[in-house]
Parts: C-alpha cells; sequence; structure tokens
C-alpha cells in the first residue's frame, strides 16, 4: 500500500494543487494535476472546453482519465472540484490509492476564488451566492468520502504534513 496514489479531492479553492504539489515534493513522488493535464490534452483552456463542448463532455474526459491514472502507482494527483460528482470516479481511485477531502471553510473559498478567471461554473455576477448553492449540493459528496482534512487556518505545509500522517496510517 505504500505505493498507493495519494488523491486529493475537495471544492474549488481548498488548495488541491498548492497541496498535492508539496505533497510530492515531501514524499519524491510525481505530481499529476488533472485539470491542467486535461488542458493539455485537450490543447484548449477547461473555460474553452465548457464553452465549445459542454460540462458533460469535460465530465466525461475527466472520467476517462480517473481511470487511467487509477492503474498507475506512487504519485500525488489532485482533481478537479467535481470529480465527486461521478461516485464511479471516486471508486475507481479508492481501489488503487487514498483519497483525502480537503475542506475549507465557505468565506475563505470565497477569498480565494474571487479574481479566478478560470472557473467556468464560477462566471456568474453573484459568485458569492453561486459557491454557497454548489457547496450545499456537492456537500453529501464530499462528506462521503472517508478521509477528511480541514485546511482551515493552515498553511500548504500544514496541510501536507498531516495528509502525510493519515496516509502513513493508512499504508501501514
Ligand atoms: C470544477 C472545478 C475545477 C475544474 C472545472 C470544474 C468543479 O477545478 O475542474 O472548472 O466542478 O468544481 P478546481 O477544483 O481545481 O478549481
Amino acid at each position: 500500500m505504500k505505493t498507493a496514489n495519494i488523491i486529493l479531492a475537495g471544492f474549488m479553492g481548498t488548495g488541491k494543487t498548492a497541496v498535492g504539489k508539496k505533497l510530492a515534493e515531501k514524499l519524491y513522488r510525481s505530481f499529476v494535476d488533472m485539470d491542467a493535464l486535461i488542458e493539455e490534452q485537450a490543447g484548449k483552456s477547461i473555460t474553452r472546453i465548457f464553452a465549445e463542448h459542454g460540462e458533460p463532455h469535460f465530465r466525461a474526459i475527466e472520467t476517462n482519465l480517473v481511470e487511467k491514472l487509477s492503474q498507475q502507482q506512487e504519485q500525488v494527483i489532485a482533481t478537479g472540484g467535481g470529480i465527486v460528482l461521478n461516485p464511479e470516479n471516486i471508486r475507481n481511485f479508492s481501489r488503487t490509492g487514498f483519497v483525502v477531502c480537503l475542506k475549507t471553510s465557505p468565506d475563505e473559498i470565497i477569498r480565494r476564488v474571487s479574481g479566478s478567471r478560470h472557473r467556468p461554473l464560477l462566471e456568474q455576477k453573484d459568485r458569492s451566492a453561486r459557491v454557497h448553492d454548489l457547496l450545499t449540493k456537492r456537500k453529501p459528496y464530499y462528506d462521503a468520502i472517508q478521509n477528511q482534512v480541514d485546511t482551515t487556518g493552515l498553511s500548504v505545509d500544514d496541510v501536507a504534513n498531516k495528509i502525510i500522517v493519515l496516509f502513513q496510517k493508512y499504508a501501514n
């Protein structure tokens, strides 16, 4: 189990990418950012994928990528916030990996995503209301993940260290 993938799930702005990079560095593992990989493979941004092909197309690409990544080992994977919407994704990842959900308070999330221009689901007038709405709808999916780390008030380094402790328990 020491070679299991570590998969970071959680809402937009919970720090999956920053924490994932730090974790990969600490554990001498390779880091995969699913959104960045999808953009690279599609040759276009997530915003353009949503605009030109629609959200269902993006979700299908995500699910295919989950299947591929689940077959590899020893990676730290930062997922997109909507990965939980298809339960098959979490099931696939859990077969070969340790899935952790990062949690952050709604106020902190709103602060972090306020300047973001690359999140098509947040391109609405009242961004704060949109975040609250999506968080409410998705809460059951995030809550269903067994391992949770509350990042409130913690540095990226602190969060990475917390995940390492949890992972060591899982792997031993
Ligand atoms: C999404 C989150 C984004 C990205 C896409 C959809 C979501 O990733 O995958 O815009 O549905 O929550 P981040 O969580 O990295 O922002």
